[in-house]
């Protein structure tokens, strides 16, 4: 049976590895996007997958959006709550802006998605939903209250879900990336990112389709009984 999976901030980085990933597997994959129509219209030139744009953080755009995406392509079995942001600097520099952008998006932006999948799911009776956290959800860092508090913030509402999926089929879980090769990572300045790998066993920033396996195997067909859990993927930078 093929399943249909909507991957937010799908047309990039994390989100584009885990798109090609998943239609490997056989799934039929939608992105979302919100900004960036040049990559967007290249991804869906290269990949063949279709990119829908809206803002993961407006309610109603996201309850809109999947309603049309549903309609033109199939319900949606398999959500990937990948869309992220960064708005770094410490608590002193940090802005009211800069905080609410971060929360509204990461983690604002994984309610309005489920919202708009979840009754479906439980009528259909199956749903595997799993949200890209972050090491620094799990660990905290350094300029980052907004983005460690939204990450966090992540991994509580995973386990919360999963215990109202459980009992429809629909399994919930996270996957905390460390620092992977991609845009958002190279915008950390030289010499702080240098401390950061000097500090991950691996010795390396990990590859955006190391995190992307991941995510296939916490959607796949068989992973029924594995819900509530975090997949941490970091080159062994933060254990617990
Ligand atoms: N621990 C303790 N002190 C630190 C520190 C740390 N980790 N990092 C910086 N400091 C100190 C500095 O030594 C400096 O101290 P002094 O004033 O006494 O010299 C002070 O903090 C200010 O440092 P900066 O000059 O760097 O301050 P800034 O305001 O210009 O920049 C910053 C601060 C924006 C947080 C910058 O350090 C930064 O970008 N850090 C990286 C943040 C980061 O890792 N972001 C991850 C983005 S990728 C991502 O989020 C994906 C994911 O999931 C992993």
């Amino acid at each position: 049976m093929t399943r249909t999976a909507i991957v937010t901030g799908g047309t990039r980085g994390i989100g584009e590895a885990i798109c090609l990933a998943l239609k490997a597997e056989g799934v039929s994959v939608v992105a979302s996007y919100a900004g960036n129509d040049e990559a967007a219209a290249k991804f869906t030139q290269t990949h063949g997958i279709k990119a829908y744009k809206f803002d993961v953080a407006d309610y109603d755009a996201c309850q809109a959006a999947v309603k049309t995406i549903e309609t033109e392509n199939a319900p949606c079995d398999i959500l990937v709550n990948n869309a992220g942001i960064t708005r770094d600097g410490t608590l002193l520099r940090m802005t009211h802006q800069m905080w609410k952008e971060v929360i509204d998006t990461n983690l604002g932006g994984c309610f309005n998605m489920a919202k708009a999948v979840f009754a479906g799911m439980k009528e259909r009776g199956f749903g595997r939903i799993v949200n890209i956290g972050s090491i620094n959800g799990q660990g905290g860092q350094y300029g980052q209250v907004n983005y460690a508090a939204a990450k966090s913030g992540i991994h509580g509402f995973t386990k919360a879900l999963a215990q109202e999926g459980a009992k429809f089929n629909i399994t919930v879980n996270a996957l905390a990336p460390g620092y992977i090769d991609t845009d958002m990572v190279a915008a950390v300045p030289k010499e702080v990112l240098e401390k950061i790998v000097a500090k991950v066993p691996v010795g390396r920033l990990g590859q955006a389709a190391e995190i992307a396996r991941g995510v296939v195997f916490l959607s796949c067909e068989k992973a029924g009984f594995l819900t509530g859990s975090t997949l941490s993927i970091n080159g062994g930078q933060h254990m617990y």
